[in-house]
C-alpha cells in the first residue's frame, strides 16, 4: 500500500524516521515517498499495458513540480484543469501533447496559454466552450484537438455527492443523449477538431461496474457516429480509481483492469487515464504535533498544529483519514491500519487543529493512545488533495511539503512565511 511504516516503535517513510524530518524542518509537514509514488503509478501502467494508453496523472489532486518531475521521468501525462496547473506541468517538463486539458470555464486566456503550448487534448464541456476553442485555434492559425466530455448519466452509490460527477444533473460535460447531434455540428468546425470522447464519472469509485456501464455507453455512441461517417479515435476514460483510507477498501489496479480492458481492446482507440488520488493518496502523510490536550464536556481534544486549512477532506466530505503517534513505542504499534482499531488504555477523542471554527477537526470520535503535548501524530493517506486544497485560512502560513527517496529526504516546498502571507497584497 505504501512505504510508510514503524520500526522498533517509530514511524519511518522509507528509510527515515518521520522524527528526523519534524526536528529539521518543523510541523505541520506533509511528507511524500517517492518509491510509494512510483510504485501506484508503475501498477497502473502495468494494469493497462495491453491498451498502451497515455496516463495523464491528474495534477489537482497533488502538484508539486517535483512530484510532477517523478512522473513525468515515468513516462506519465498530465491532466490539468487551470492555465496554473498547465503552468506547473510545462515547469515539470511535461510533453505538452501528453497533456488534456478538462474544466467548465476555460477562459479564453487559458486556452490561449494551451494553443500556444500545443497540447494534446482540450476535454470539452459545453457547446459554446467548443465554438470558441474552434474560433480561438482559428484567430492563431492552428488546429487544436477536443474530447467531448459525456455525461454518461450512470449511477455509483459508494462516491460523496461532492464528488460525483456522472448523472445528468451535474455542471459536467454534456448529456449522452445531446452528444450525437454535438459532433454532428461539430464536425463543420474548421480550427478544432472533435475526434475524442471523455468521460469521468466522479472520485473515487470503488467498483468496476460504474466504468464498465460508462464504457458501454461511450462505445455505443462511437458505433453510432460511425455509421455516420464521424470517426472518435480516442477515448479518455477519465480518473477516479480509489486509494487506502480505511484499510484495504481500494480494488488494486489490475482489478480495474480486468473489467475494463477487454471492453476496449482491439477497439482501434488511443486510450487515456486521467489518475490521481490512487497515485498520490497513499504517497503522503500529514505530520503534526500536538499543542494541548483538553476536555469539553463528555469530549476529549486533542488540538493539533494541524487544521482545516492543511486539510479539508475531513471538514468538506466528512473524509476518514488514519491518525496514529509518529512515535508509539514498541508495544503500541498499530496491527493495521483499520477505523475500529483498538488498544489497551486508548481514549475517544477528537482530534482539533487551532482554527476558528467547530468544523475544524482531523477525525472525530477515535481512539488514540494517551497523548501529550509534544507528540507527534501522523495523518495517513494525506498525498492527494491534501496539500492541493489547503489554505492560508486563519492567517495560517502553508505547511512545508518534504520528500523522502530512500535514506534521504529534501524540501520540496518550503514553509511559508508572514511575509509570504501578505506579499501580494500592494
Ligand atoms: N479527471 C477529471 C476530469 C477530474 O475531475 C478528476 C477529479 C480526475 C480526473 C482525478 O480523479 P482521481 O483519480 O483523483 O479520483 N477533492 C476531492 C476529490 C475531487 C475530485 C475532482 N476531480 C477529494 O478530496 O476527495
Amino acid at each position: 500500500m505504501d512505504h510508510f511504516a514503524y520500526r522498533d516503535g517509530k514511524l519511518f517513510c522509507e528509510d527515515v524516521a518521520v522524527e528526523r524530518i519534524a526536528a529539521a524542518c518543523g510541523t505541520p509537514v506533509y511528507i511524500y515517498s517517492q518509491a510509494t509514488l512510483v510504485t501506484h503509478f508503475s501498477r497502473i501502467k502495468a494494469a493497462f499495458t495491453a491498451l498502451d494508453p497515455i496516463i495523464c496523472y491528474s495534477i489537482k489532486s497533488c502538484g508539486n513540480i517535483n512530484l510532477l518531475r517523478v512522473l513525468r521521468d515515468c513516462g506519465s501525462g498530465f491532466d490539468v484543469t487551470s492555465g496554473g496547473e498547465l503552468f506547473r506541468a510545462l515547469a515539470a517538463g511535461g510533453d505538452p501533447r501528453q497533456i488534456v486539458f478538462a474544466g467548465v470555464g476555460k477562459t479564453d486566456k487559458e486556452i490561449n496559454e494551451a494553443l500556444d503550448a500545443g497540447i494534446g487534448w482540450f476535454n470539452i464541456e459545453s457547446e459554446q466552450e467548443f465554438w470558441n476553442l474552434d474560433r480561438l485555434a482559428g484567430l492563431r492559425g492552428v488546429t487544436a484537438r477536443g474530447a467531448l466530455r459525456v455525461n454518461p448519466d450512470v449511477a455509483n452509490r459508494g462516491t460523496h455527492e461532492k464528488t460525483f460527477t456522472g448523472k445528468k444533473e451535474t455542471k459536467f460535460g454534456v448529456d449522452i443523449d445531446r452528444a450525437g447531434a454535438f459532433y454532428r455540428q461539430a464536425a463543420g468546425a474548421q480550427h478544432a477538431k472533435l475526434n475524442a470522447m471523455h468521460l469521468h464519472i466522479g472520485s473515487p469509485i470503488k467498483t468496476t461496474e460504474p466504468y464498465v456501464d460508462a464504457i458501454h455507453k461511450a462505445l455505443a455512441l462511437i458505433d453510432e457516429l460511425q455509421r455516420d461517417g464521424i470517426v472518435i479515435d480516442t477515448l479518455d476514460i477519465g480518473g477516479g480509481f480509489a486509494a487506502f483510507y480505511e484499510g484495504n477498501e481500494a480494488p488494486p489496479a489490475g482489478t480495474y483492469a480486468a473489467a475494463i480492458v477487454p471492453l476496449l481492446q482491439g477497439r482501434g482507440l488511443q486510450i487515456i487515464l486521467e489518475p490521481g488520488r490512487s497515485i498520490a493518496a497513499n504517497a503522503a502523510i500529514l505530520l503534526a504535533q500536538v499543542q494541548y490536550t483538553k476536555q469539553g464536556g463528555t469530549k476529549e481534544f486533542v488540538i493539533i498544529d494541524a487544521a482545516m486549512n492543511d486539510l479539508i477532506r475531513p471538514t468538506l466530505y466528512e473524509a476518514y483519514h488514519f491518525i496514529w503517534p509518529a512515535n508509539p513505542g514498541v508495544a503500541l504499534v498499530p496491527p493495521n491500519r483499520t477505523s475500529v482499531l483498538r488498544v489497551a488504555g486508548d481514549k475517544k477523542v477528537d482530534v482539533v487543529g487551532p482554527i476558528c471554527e467547530s468544523g475544524d477537526y482531523l477525525a472525530k470520535d477515535r481512539y488514540l493512545p494517551a497523548l501529550g503535548r509534544g507528540d507527534l501524530l501522523a495523518v495517513f493517506s494525506a498525498g492527494a488533495y491534501g496539500f492541493a486544497m489547503s489554505s492560508n485560512y486563519n492567517a495560517r502560513p502553508r505547511a512545508a511539503e518534504v520528500l523522502v527517496d530512500g535514506a534521504t529526504f529534501r524540501v520540496i516546498r518550503r514553509r511559508e512565511t508572514y511575509q509570504d502571507l501578505v506579499a501580494g497584497e500592494v
